[in-house]
């Protein structure tokens, strides 16, 4: 073997879709095939999207600024601060500067992956780095970990631990290597939710061992009941205006990151954004402006429109509520069900994810992923085994008459 032959990227597995067709290959549909694998929504996006693409089609003729437009990028800072309640810490000279912090991104998931490129140095106390995540977790958390140099370690996320991983419970020499933490809320594929102080508690573990924290919040506005916290108001609930080290950022060691796919039924546009620390942001509109995708300015001003506009959203998250109701009564009980605080994915404990999918598929013609194709072998700092090998993860994104007609067909199948 060569040098050329060794990759970083050895211990990444395959994305968990062509694991789910290998493992159905050949295997003919026991019904109409319905496809729960993907969590793609299908709802219909607002009709001014299409209109404001065409508006601002002329500036398809220009390259975009990495930073986005003024519009953009106050639109976006508009809906955090009615989202997360911080509106009065919003705006040139407040907390969050949104033309300094707050950056248009093609999609949450490249972002998600260069950062770990930005944030993590070459060695931590002396030491290769570690990037530690929920454990299941979205792949791209590892690849940019491993891109990065990284050693990926994969913190049990299980029904024991309400499914938010117990970081504080971590060793200090793990910590003390550790260069950032990817953390999700509300959680794909769990749907739980960190509140408050589960928040305020990683914010401070991130202080005490310089840590960078990147949130995934890209389902914050599809919630069952109340809106679920984000780490700018943990942050702010938290700041004292004392001297952090960052000269008393309040959003220190912090970055977000919301999107457009989710919350607007959008996943094609590519479009989302991220915000936080002042000098970390500053590093990565620096990279960016090397390295990064832009977002088209028409897709830009079709996105300011949507950070704009809260209705459709809302509509969007009832449709959801529904069919997780529908759920609820086609389920009862069974497989561990509950009803998920946030997100459109069921988590359900159906013993054995692959084998269940397998004959979810071959029985009802349902398509659902396996729970283990999500997550890894736990890391040696917790509990051992596969958090994600007892359950299937099934996306509610298809209609309300098409998910009730799934369900009912695994309700049977099962
Ligand atoms: C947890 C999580 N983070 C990030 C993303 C990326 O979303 P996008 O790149 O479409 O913004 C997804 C998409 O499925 C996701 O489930």
């Amino acid at each position: 073997m060569t040098a050329s032959d060794i990759s970083r990227f050895e211990g990444l597995p395959d994305s968990p879709f062509p694991r789910l067709n290998a493992l159905i290959e050949g295997v003919e549909p026991g019904n109409s095939p319905l496809i729960m694998s993907l969590g793609e929504p299908q709802h219909a996006f607002p009709a001014f999207v299409t209109e404001e693409i065409a508006r601002n089609a002329a500036s398809f003729g220009k390259y975009p600024p990495i930073i986005g437009t003024e519009v953009f990028r106050h639109a976006a800072a508009g809906w955090l601060g009615r989202r997360f309640g911080i509106a009065e810490h919003i705006g040139k000279d407040r907390d969050l500067d949104p033309d300094h912090q707050i950056l248009p991104v093609n999609g949450t998931r490249e972002a998600l992956f260069l950062i770990a490129q930005v944030a993590t140095p070459p060695e931590k106390a002396g030491r290769r780095p570690a990037i530690l995540m929920p454990n299941p977790f979205y792949q791209c958390y590892a690849a940019a970990a491993l891109a990065a140099g990284a050693e990926p370690v994969y913190i049990a996320a299980t029904r024991d631990n309400g499914f938010m991983p117990d970081f504080e419970a971590l060793p200090e020499e793990l910590l003390a290597r550790t260069a950032m933490i990817y953390f999700c809320s509300p959680a794909n594929p769990q749907g739980s939710v960190a509140s408050l102080d589960y928040l305020k508690g990683l914010i401070a573990l991130a202080r005490r061992h310089n840590i960078t924290l990147a949130i995934d919040e890209c389902y914050a506005d599809i919630y069952d009941r109340e809106p679920p916290a984000g780490a700018l108001q943990a942050a702010l609930a938290i700041h004292d205006g004392r001297d952090n080290g960052k000269g008393g950022d309040p959003f220190a060691n912090i970055i977000i990151f919301h999107s457009l796919s989710k919350r607007s039924s959008l996943p094609g546009l590519r479009s989302g954004f991220c915000a936080g620390e002042k000098a970390l942001m500053q590093r990565f509109r620096n990279f960016r402006n090397i390295a990064g995708p832009q977002v088209p300015l028409p897709l830009m001003a079709a996105s300011a429109a949507c950070w704009n506009d809260d209705g459709h959203a809302a509509a969007n998250r009832d449709l959801y509520r529904a069919k997780i109701t529908a759920a609820e009564r086609i389920l009862g009980n069974r497989f561990g069900f509950y009803r998920p605080a946030g997100g459109f994915f069921l988590w359900l404990d159906v013993g054995d994810g692959e084998k269940a999918a397998h004959e979810l598929w071959a029985k009802a013609g349902v398509k659902v992923l396996p729970g283990a194709y999500l997550s890894r072998e736990d890391s040696p700092y917790g509990p051992g085994g596969n958090p994600g090998r007892a359950y299937i993860r099934v996306a509610l994104v298809g209609s309300e008459t098409e998910t009730e007609e799934a369900l009912s067909r695994m309700a049977e199948a099962l």
